[in-house]
């Protein structure tokens, strides 16, 4: 069962840093999950929000504001926020990496980094997982490459997902895990699909979701999974 650390080890440092990626390794998570936005002058930026009043002391939502003024902003006083090429070079193939796509923006320029860094630096696809609510960017990823794996996250509609994720042949599903139960994690697993619910973070919720014998979780916590 996969531990992926939830926005890097969120329950420990603050989310979408290197450190909070760094403390994901540490705590020998098997993967990372984060989010992505484009800055205006085009480059990939780690943050959960549109914009970053509630991560940095600045204000502005992140597609108006370039990589040099967003770095100039610091995350609880001593963290930049990073880009995704600079989580890419701290992981540097130690665990998977769910990036998740928060606006149909980013998909280009995501996808032509996975491909980078698979033809020069020897990162392979299973290394890469691309998740969104916004399934058109899933299936632009699609389009752009079939050989990216995806992942299609939903909070309401597992069928839906389901129909969604045959018809772009994506490698798993990733569902509030509020909506799992024992039989339709196996029917998903069934039709081929992994199931990686989000986000458990407590000790009754976790034990429950591992008793479905899902895949894996996506949490706040990777330890205690
Ligand atoms: O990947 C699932 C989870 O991260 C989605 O919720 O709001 O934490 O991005 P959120
Ligand atoms: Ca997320």
């Amino acid at each position: 069962m996969l531990k992926i650390a939830h926005r890097g080890a969120k329950g420990y440092e603050p989310e979408n840093t290197l450190q909070a990626f760094q403390k994901a390794l540490d705590l020998n998570a098997d993967g990372i999950e984060l989010d992505v936005h484009l800055s205006v002058d085009g480059h990939i930026i780690v943050i959960h929000d549109d914009t970053i009043d509630k991560m940095t002391s600045g204000k502005g939502f992140v597609n108006t504001l370039s990589l040099p003024e967003l770095k100039s902003f610091l995350i609880a006083e001593k963290h930049e926020i990073p880009t995704l090429n600079e989580v890419f070079n701290l992981v540097d193939k130690k665990c998977l990496i769910n990036i998740e796509l928060k606006n149909s923006d980013t998909f280009s320029k995501v996808v032509a980094l996975i491909e980078e860094y698979i033809s020069e630096k020897n990162w392979k696809y299973e290394h890469f997982i691309v998740s969104s609510f916004d399934w058109s960017a899933l299936q632009h990823v699609h389009d752009l490459n079939q050989n990216i794996p995806i992942g299609v996250l939903t909070e309401t509609d597992l069928n839906l997902a389901l129909a969604f994720a045959e018809t772009i042949k994506a490698k798993a599903i990733h569902p509030y895990y509020h909506l799992l139960n024992e039989e339709n994690t196996k029917e998903i697993q069934e039709k081929g699909f992994l199931v990686l619910p989000w986000t458990v973070n407590i000790e009754e919720d976790i034990q429950k979701i591992k008793s479905f014998k899902v895949d894996g979780i996506i949490t706040d916590f990777p330890d205690k999974i």
